[in-house]
């Protein structure tokens, strides 16, 4: 049965479309963002699977060589947007950004083959989705156990979070060129980052330039080298997802590589705990620092299924903490912490994309209760609100970007396909 948020939801989806690859939302986000396209294609496997398919054909036409999906793809010019592909000067075709987003795509594309078992499909997107995750491997794991080093924020898609405050501030920003930014035109200031912290994205963005978008030069020598908890834990899942697609295709000798990935991840994971925040927290590779913040990202463990068991039950119960201190979970940012906010990006807001993650995660972990909690959360805020980019935690209003892609892809999918649709539908549109 159809609600009537199903065929708004809908309606976005085909709205922001642009012809085989969609925006996140007009005006604040005319182009194709990496992540973005990933969970979009989940809202339009609930309609046109497709055109689910194409959402992720359309983002890998613009891999580059060396195998990194690029967190931007520039496609009709918007003279609007900064920063656009002449800041990046990336020259590449497609044009795009130089740096990447978490690697959601070959997690999403386990869901579509499920769904639809399009084997000529998949056999095209496999080896670029390899490609991605090898590039991970290659340039952001200087630990080599397994965990992702990100060089700018805007690559973790939780632009402004507070774990970024401290590398953030060892970013030299005295020889920043003038610019002019475009983003608080579309969106309340009070919503978006800070001009400092900008200052600090542009001087990384320069240094990439630079260095001619050089990956290895830009992860041993970039300013900001942080080990990041989220695209962490999205890669240890995509890589398991890739290993099954592999496995689907009879790429044993794939699977096995990407299963010695996985164990390296897996005990390389405890170097990301923090005993204080009792969370797997970011850590910066300057200092050698953790956050010590218990974040949204930081439940995205039980999505990467690792941790010990101590570390799994410290987690959960840190989960109930921050989902009793919030009237919606999950926040992006603890909210027992100074730096909570609910309404600035990433320092408070609900997202729903996590919500999934998290949900998803903790139902596979048994944990029905809390991931039920979630899920009824995410359905609550968009009832009262609508499909907003983000949601305040304390009142549910919506932030950001309104008609927002991946808001109403994880409205559909979760409506129409999930295991626990009839959960999820219970109530809706009451
Ligand atoms: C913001 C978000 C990022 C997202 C982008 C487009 O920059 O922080 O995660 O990909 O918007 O929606």
């Amino acid at each position: 049965m159809s609600t009537q948020l199903d065929q708004i939801a809908e309606q976005i989806l085909r709205d922001n479309d642009r012809g085989g690859y969609t925006v996140p939302t007009p005006g604040l986000y005319p182009y194709q963002w990496n992540w973005d396209s990933a969970f979009a294609a989940l809202g339009f496997a609930a309609f046109d699977m497709s055109r689910a398919w194409r959402e992720i054909e359309t983002l890998f036409d613009g891999q580059w060589p060396d195998g990194m999906v690029p967190h931007i793809i520039f496609r009709a010019t918007q003279p609007g947007y900064f920063p656009g592909p002449d800041a990046w000067q990336t020259n590449k075709d497609p044009l795009s950004s130089g740096i990447t987003q978490p690697p959601v795509a070959a997690s999403i594309v386990r869901i579509l083959y499920e769904q639809d078992q399009d084997k000529a499909r998949l056999e095209a997107l496999y080896p670029k989705l390899l490609a991605s995750h090898r590039w991970f491997a290659e340039f952001r794991d200087p630990l080599n156990n397994g965990l992702v080093m990100t060089t700018h924020p805007w690559e973790t898609g939780r632009d402004n979070c507070p774990e970024w405050d401290a590398p953030a501030r060892n970013v030299d920003i005295s020889n920043v060129s003038p610019y002019q930014r475009s983003d608080v035109s579309h969106v309340d200031s009070d919503m978006r980052p800070q001009n400092v912290d900008y200052d600090r994205y542009m001087a990384m963005l320069e240094f990439g330039r630079s260095a001619k978008w050089d990956h290895a030069e830009i992860a041993s020598n970039g300013p900001f080298r942080v080990l990041d908890v989220g695209m962490t834990m999205i890669l240890i899942r995509a890589n398991r997802d890739l290993a099954w697609l592999a496995e689907q295709l009879g790429r044993d000798e794939d699977a096995d590589y990407l299963r010695e990935q996985i164990e390296k991840a897996e005990s390389g994971a405890s170097y990301l705990w923090d005993d204080t925040a009792r969370a797997f927290c970011s850590k910066d590779l300057k200092t050698d620092l953790s956050s010590s913040l218990c974040t949204n990202a930081s439940f995205l463990a039980f999505y990467a299924n690792v941790g010990t068991t101590e570390q799994r039950s410290a987690l959960l119960k840190n989960f109930e903490r921050v989902a009793s201190a919030a009237t919606f979970t999950a926040p992006s940012t603890d909210p027992e912490h100074p730096e909570f906010d609910s309404k600035r990006y990433w320092r408070g807001p609900i997202w729903v994309v996590v919500n999934f993650m998290i949900a998803e995660g903790l139902r596979e972990q048994g944990c029905e209760h809390q991931a039920a909690r979630v899920q009824h959360d995410t359905k609550k805020v968009i009832e009262r609100s609508g499909f907003f980019e983000s949601f305040d935690p304390v009142t549910g209003k919506g932030s950001g970007g309104s008609d927002f892609t991946w808001t109403a892809a994880i409205w559909l999918h979760w409506a129409r396909f999930a295991h626990s649709s009839t959960q999820f539908l219970e109530g809706q549109g009451a």
